[in-house]
This record gives structure tokens, C-alpha cells and sequence, in this order.
């Protein structure tokens, strides 16, 4: 293990909480003063590198001398549920050329915005299933519970072919692996779902099952390009990036949009601004905090700092998304910015494989939800929303969105 670059007692901590659902932690406007790459302090004392510069975290996103593999030495670790094996031998996220590459192209074409443009009705189909649910029973509502979570959920599930039946456990296994702090209570839910995805995919593979698992199994197994193993693990990443991340933004942007009466009114009147709406709450949100964490295996010079060999190295989405060099006056919300400059979804060869599925369906869901139920309000005021993703390198999120109309 590398010894830490400085004495870490000197340092900001990293990561910090947020004090609005919505908006940046307070303590990020000291990260960002630090300048575009600085040193922060980890849960455990350990020291790493921040990249808050957007200029900077773009060169370092597509430099092959950082690698995301997590089995490596010296892998910043964030929170100890991280260091659950669950949490480091994913494919894909968490994979390095060639086989990163090989994985990727066998599951591009399900995520291409032509697949999407086709899935468009079906998905449009099932915001609408759960709108009429929810207007079936009358306000109040957690939105969590009755929207922003089953949408993409179901979608999600159809896509892949996981049977929606079995829902109940596969969100709640989901949650648990994302919530959990620890690393026994992470490690025992990724295991459930591995065992429920790897009986799912022997059952789909003898039935010649339909859906994205169905054709991997059929094809890919059977012809020996991916092993059952992989396929597993790749259903199980696909099923949890799948679930709450979306569910995440689908929560907080209506918080932030009900929170700004204006945008909102901006939204109804002009609903071609819809798209750009999304990619500014993606923006603002950056609901997975980090855009990245890395491991460097050789000595990168960067904006006059080194990064050695062995340092961890971690992408600020938050407070790169905000850097005034890039976006003037970055802490308005401002959906007529132009071009998609933001790292929400990360950058380089990890860019995120969902997004086309997450502008899907962030835009129907805001769209069909603000239409459907125009006089939509909170139930509790914004800042008593119990918060999830304190602290703790996961998803920031509101655990229940009290609602009414
Ligand atoms: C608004 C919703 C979403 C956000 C904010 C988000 C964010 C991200 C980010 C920041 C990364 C890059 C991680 C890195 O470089 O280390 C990523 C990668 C990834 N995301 Fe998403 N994601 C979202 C939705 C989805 C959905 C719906 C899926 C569907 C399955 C998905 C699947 C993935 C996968 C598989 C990767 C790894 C890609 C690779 O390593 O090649 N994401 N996502």
C-alpha cells in the first residue's frame, strides 16, 4: 500500500454531507479553492486526489495510466462496504481493457439511442402504469416508494428479463447493497442477488428466455464469449446501476423542481425545454457524487501536482459540474445552457452504458408527473426530507418523498 502523499490530518475530509437534498455539501466550495487537483482525507485517514477541475478531470478520465480495477493495491476505498468483494470484482465499472472493452460491446447495442428511441412507448407505457396507481389511491404518496423507484425498476427488469414478479426482493436487496455503510450487511445483500441472478440465468439459458440476459445466456454462454460467472456479475451491476441512480434523480429533481416555482412554470409553458431541463438537474444533482475513482499505475503530471503510482484518485462530478471556467454563474439552475457539459454520467471509456435509458426516463417521468398531476406538492417541507448518501460515497438520495395534490 502507498504510503499517503501528506499527513492527512491537514486535509479536508472527503466525502462530505449534503445539507440541501439538492444542492452541492457546504464544504465543497473549500474543495473547489483547493484548485483542480488537491488532496482530501478519507473516512479511514487514508489521503487521495480530488479532481475538481473539469478540464483536468477529462484528461485524467481517458488516461490509461488511471485503471478502475479495485482489486488493485492502493484502490481508494470511500466507506468500508466498499471493501466487501461484492463491491470489487464488478465487470465493467470496475474493469480495465481488453476485457472492459469486450464486456461493453456486447451489451452497447441494447443501450443505443436507437434501442431507446424503440423502447420510447413501452417505457411511456409503464410511467403511465404508475401515475394511474397513484391517482388510483389518492393523495398523500412517498414518491420513492410509488414512482421513483418501481419506474425504473420495471424497466429495467423488462429489459434485462429479470421476471418484475420477484420485485420485492430485488429492491429491497438493491437498496440494502447500496445503503449499507458496512461491509457484512453490503457483502450478504450482493450475495442474494448473485445467487437469485445466477438460478435466473441457468433457468434462462435452458428456456431460451427472452430479454438482454436471455440472448447473452443463448449466445454469448453458450458460444463461450462471456462465462456464466461473468454473465451474473454483469446482471448483477446492471440491476443495481439500473435502479438507483435514476430512482435517485427522478426523486430529487422533483424536489428541485417543486422547490423552483419558475423553472416549473418555464417547464409547463415551454415543454420543448424538457431535455434541457434534465441535463441541468443531472448537473446540479450529480447524485452519484463521484464521477469515478481510480488507481494510478505510473506518475501522471497534472496542473503542476504529481500523481504517483499507487495514489487513489477520485473524479468530483459535484464540484466539477460547477467549475466557473466551464459554466458561468455555475450554481444557477439554467436549462438553456448549451452542450452537455457535465460529468454526471462520467467520461471516458466508463461513461455511463444507462444514459440514453436515464434521459428516457427522466423525461417522461417529469414530463407524464407534472402534467398528469399539475397541482403536485410536498407534504413535508425540503429540509426535514430524511436524506440517505450522507457521508458515506453512495448515492445521495431522500429515503421517502412525502407528496400530495
Ligand atoms: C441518472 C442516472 C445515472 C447516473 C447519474 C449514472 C452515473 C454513472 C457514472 C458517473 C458512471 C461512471 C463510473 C466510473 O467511471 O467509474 C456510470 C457508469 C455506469 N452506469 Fe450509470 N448512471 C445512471 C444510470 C444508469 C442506468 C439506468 C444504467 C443501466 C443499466 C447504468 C449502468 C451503468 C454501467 C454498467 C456503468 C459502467 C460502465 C463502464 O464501466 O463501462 N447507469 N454511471
Amino acid at each position: 500500500m502507498p504510503a499517503a502523499p501528506h499527513d492527512s490530518a491537514a486535509l479536508l475530509s472527503f466525502p462530505q454531507p449534503r445539507a440541501c437534498p439538492h444542492q452541492a455539501p457546504p464544504g465543497y466550495a473549500a474543495l473547489r479553492d483547493q484548485g483542480a487537483l488537491s488532496e482530501v482525507a478519507l473516512y479511514d485517514g487514508r489521503a487521495v486526489w480530488l479532481v475538481t477541475g473539469y478540464p483536468e478531470a477529462r484528461a485524467l478520465l481517458t488516461d490509461p495510466r488511471l485503471s478502475a480495477d479495485r482489486t488493485r493495491p492502493g484502490f481508494p476505498v470511500l466507506a468500508p462496504r466498499f471493501r466487501a468483494s461484492v463491491a470489487r470484482k464488478l465487470p465493467l465499472i470496475a474493469q480495465d481493457p481488453p476485457v472492459h472493452d469486450t464486456h461493453r460491446r456486447l451489451l452497447n447495442p441494447d443501450f443505443s439511442l436507437k434501442h431507446m428511441r424503440a423502447m420510447r412507448p413501452e417505457v411511456q407505457e409503464v410511467v403511465d402504469g404508475f401515475i394511474d396507481r397513484m391517482l388510483a389511491k389518492g393523495p398523500p404518496s412517498d414518491l420513492v416508494e410509488d414512482f421513483a423507484i418501481p419506474v425504473p425498476s420495471l424497466v429495467i427488469s423488462r429489459l434485462l428479463g429479470v421476471p418484475y414478479e420477484d420485485h420485492a426482493f430485488f429492491q429491497d436487496a438493491t437498496g440494502r447493497l447500496m445503503r449499507a455503510t458496512e461491509e457484512g450487511p453490503s457483502q450478504a445483500a450482493g450475495g442474494e442477488l448473485a445467487a437469485y441472478l445466477d438460478r435466473l440465468i441457468t433457468r434462462l439459458r435452458a428456456e431460451r428466455g427472452t430479454g438482454l440476459l436471455g440472448r447473452l445466456a443463448a449466445e454469448d454462454v453458450e458460444n463461450g464469449t462471456l462465462s456464466h460467472e461473468e454473465l451474473v456479475q454483469i446482471a448483477l451491476v446492471l440491476l443495481v446501476a439500473g435502479h438507483e441512480t435514476t430512482a435517485s434523480m427522478i426523486a430529487l429533481g422533483t424536489v428541485a423542481l417543486l422547490e423552483s416555482p419558475e423553472q416549473l412554470a418555464q417547464l409547463r409553458a415551454d415543454p420543448e425545454s424538457l431535455p434541457g431541463t434534465v441535463e441541468e438537474l443531472l448537473r446540479v444533482l450529480a447524485v452519484t457524487d463521484l464521477a469515478g475513482s481510480r488507481v494510478a499505475t505510473e506518475e501522471i503530471e497534472i496542473a503542476g501536482r504529481t500523481i504517483r503510482a499507487g495514489d487513489g484518485v477520485l473524479f468530483s462530478a459535484t464540484v466539477a459540474n460547477r467549475d466557473p471556467e466551464v459554466h458561468a454563474d455555475p450554481d444557477r439552475f439554467d436549462p438553456h445552457r448549451t452542450g452537455r457539459s457535465h460529468l454526471s454520467f462520467g467520461y471516458g471509456i466508463h461513461q455511463c452504458l444507462g444514459q440514453n435509458l436515464a434521459r428516457l426516463e427522466l423525461e417522461l417521468a417529469f414530463r407524464t408527473l407534472f402534467t398528469r398531476i399539475p397541482t403536485l406538492k410536498l407534504a413535508v417541507p425540503a429540509a426535514e426530507l430524511p436524506l440517505r448518501g450522507i457521508g458515506t460515497g453512495t448515492i445521495q438520495s431522500a429515503d421517502h418523498l412525502p407528496v400530495t395534490w
